[in-house]
């Protein structure tokens, strides 16, 4: 899907490819666009679009709101961080925001789609956007906790790859899938 794979990636050592020299994509009426360091903003718009039941299977529990500590972390973007936020038509609103934390080869991500919006396929494109600037990195897998049943979680992450291995910690999912090629 992606266009947008850096000529210098090919050629740069893997880890040393940054995950936040990434541009702004547009897939059918959705533009999504990395989010700017600190776009505190940005975070707490999409968080408003989200119902009680949405924030708790992102946050793993009950979140009323964000405290400062939380949504400085969740705005943070660098060289291991790399967030993307997408938006549908010429609505300014955050739609969907998807997050990746770097570890290695490896990154822990999380997304969030607004309640509306829900099971109309922008979840499973900002994921696909999200795997593609991540192996354009030289990231190879990624990790997901999923808590509670979460079958739209499951659903997206399973189009990614047919192979996710399944792990259980602490009463959460732990899923890690295999980018590939
Ligand atoms: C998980 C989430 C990001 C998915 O976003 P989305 O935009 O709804 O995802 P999509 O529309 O691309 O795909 C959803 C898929 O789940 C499937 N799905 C939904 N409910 C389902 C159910 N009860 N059983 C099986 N599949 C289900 C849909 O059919 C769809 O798959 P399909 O396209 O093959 O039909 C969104 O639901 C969300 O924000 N949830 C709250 C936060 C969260 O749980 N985040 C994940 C933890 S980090």
């Amino acid at each position: 899907m992606s266009t947008r794979w850096p000529e210098w990636a090919k050629n740069a050592g893997p880890d040393r490819r940054s995950v936040t020299a990434m541009h702004a994509t547009h897939v059918s009426g959705i533009t999504i666009r990395p989010l700017r360091n600190g776009d505190a903003a940005t975070v707490v718009a999409l968080f408003d679009r989200l119902g009680e039941g949405a924030r708790a299977s992102r946050f793993c529990g009950a979140k009323p709101r964000l405290t400062d500590a939380e949504l400085d972390q969740l705005s943070r973007v660098d060289g291991n961080r790399h967030v993307l936020v997408a938006y549908v038509g010429g609505d300014a609103r955050p739609a969907g925001i998807a997050r990746l934390v770097r570890d290695g080869r490896s990154a822990e991500i999380a997304l969030s789609v607004a309640d509306e919006l829900r099971g109309r396929g922008l979840g499973t494109v900002l994921l696909e956007t999200l795997a593609a600037d991540a192996r354009a990195a030289g990231i190879t897998s990624f990790v997901a906790t999923v808590c509670g049943d979460n079958p739209s979680m499951l659903a997206i992450l399973r189009r990614l790859s047919a192979s996710l291995d399944i792990r259980w910690q602490r009463g959460e999912r732990e899923i890690v899938v295999p980018l590939g090629a």
